[in-house]
């Protein structure tokens, strides 16, 4: 995993409390990490008797304290609380949920969570029917109400072999919901954003379709950058097995018809549209009912034209500020994409050649060339996520002042 330019620097505390889970905030404090945030971990005493601050201490790079007695931990909190941008308690127990909610401060790090002014992120974890108890959710609503954001738990097996809602997240949808939290206030906020993803399916007969080789990476990419600089995000996935990213309204479509529906809906009052969906521009004119056979002979599948998603959103007089559209082109680059960019009415146009190796279609690596009406700009062979944020970055730039 590389760095992740919302997390870039932000200073994380993540408090460890004692649960089984907390091996798992291992790996957490592992992702932020290499995401490039500054994390300090902070272990109440009951944490320290399934995971051991030097585990901690060896991800992060940093100390770990988790006795408040320890003659540096005694001063640690004001330092620890002061100008941190975060504070996620995961997992949180039942007893560090109360002990956040009425304010105790018998720990590094109950004290450091009063001393802090960040946002407060719990995610917890515990067996099945304590969560359910009444006083469990009422510290959660004390908490809720204070601004605190509680994250999960899900149902599924716990510890004890007991099924319930109880288990903490898992840490990559945790670290989805620290990326929301940490770009709520980005250069996006505010805005509304509709992304198009992965490649539409025309049915030919009830169990062939006509299809594409998009997997939906590049879009399910383009709609995590939009959240991490605060947008609200809708995601129209057409046929992606992705999981969405933390935060996106997800719309799941299969044909090039409902993508349009779902499109022009989502689109009403949103600011900005990125098509990196692959829409079939044929369709099977008159699908079969029935599965055709082998033994009724080679059939002959007529074809006819998809609605052109881009060209009904660009003439319609409400469209969003910004619409950024796809070539994916096997010659002719430059040319047929400028092309585009003019027919379409577009803002943006991205345009990539699918011939080229170890970029494109299903892989993790892209090499576009950015053309807007002021020229091109040809990026060098990136990740997808990198690359979304360049598209971000252009998109911020051609939205007008909010
Ligand atoms: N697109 C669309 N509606 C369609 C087909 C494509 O909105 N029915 C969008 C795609 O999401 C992409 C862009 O248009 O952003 C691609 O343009 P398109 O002209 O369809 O490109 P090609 O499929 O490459 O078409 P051509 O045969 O003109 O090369």
């Amino acid at each position: 995993m590389s760095a992740i330019p919302v997390l870039s620097g932000k200073r994380i505390l993540l408090g460890v409390s004692g649960s089984i889970a907390a091996y798992k905030a291992a790996d957490l404090a592992s992702r932020l990490t290499k995401a490039g945030a500054r994390v300090d971990a902070i272990l109440t005493a009951a944490a320290s008797r399934f995971v051991t601050p030097l585990t901690f201490q060896s991800l992060t790079g940093r100390p770990a304290p988790a006795d408040l007695w320890s003659d540096e931990a005694h001063v640690l909190h004001v330092g620890l609380a002061d100008g941190a941008d975060l504070l996620v308690v995961a997992p949180a127990t039942a007893d560090i949920l109360a002990k956040l909610a009425h304010g105790l401060a018998d720990d590094l790090l109950t004290v450091t969570a009063l001393a802090a002014r960040c946002p407060l992120l719990v995610a917890p974890a515990m067996d099945a029917g304590m969560f359910d108890h009444p006083a469990v959710q009422a510290n959660l609503a004390t908490l809720r109400a204070r601004g605190a954001t509680v994250i999960g738990p899900a149902e599924g097996r716990m510890a004890s072999g007991l099924e319930g809602r109880g288990r903490m997240l898992e840490p990559e949808e945790i670290l989805g919901h620290v990326r929301l939290a940490a770009g709520r206030n980005g250069p996006l906020a505010g805005r509304r954003v509709v992304v198009t993803a992965g490649g539409t399916q025309e049915p030919i007969d009830p169990v062939r379709v006509l299809a594409n080789r998009s997997s939906g990476k590049q879009g399910f990419a383009v709609a995590q950058a939009a959240l991490d600089r605060g947008a609200a995000v809708t995601l129209v996935a057409a046929n992606c097995s992705l999981t969405p990213p933390v935060g996106a309204a997800r719309i799941d479509v299969a044909t090039a018809q409902e993508m349009a529906d779902a499109v022009l809906e989502s689109c009403a009052g949103a600011d900005a549209l990125v098509m990196a969906a692959a829409v079939a521009d044929f369709r099977p004119a008159r699908p079969a009912a029935r599965k055709l056979k082998k033994d009724a002979g080679l059939p002959s599948v007529e074809l006819e034209r998809t609605i052109d998603i881009l060209g009904v959103v660009t003439a319609a007089r409400a469209r969003p500020a910004c619409v950024v559209g796809f070539a994916a082109e096997t010659g002719d680059l430059l040319a047929n994409a400028r092309k585009k960019l003019k027919e379409k009415r577009l803002s943006l146009i991205v345009a990539n050649d699918v011939t080229q190796g170890g970029a494109g279609f299903g892989s993790d690596a892209n090499r576009v060339t950015l053309i807007d009406a002021t020229g091109a700009e040809e990026l060098p062979l990136l990740s997808k996520a990198e690359v979304a944020g360049r598209i971000l970055d252009r998109v911020q730039a051609l939205l007008p002042p909010a």
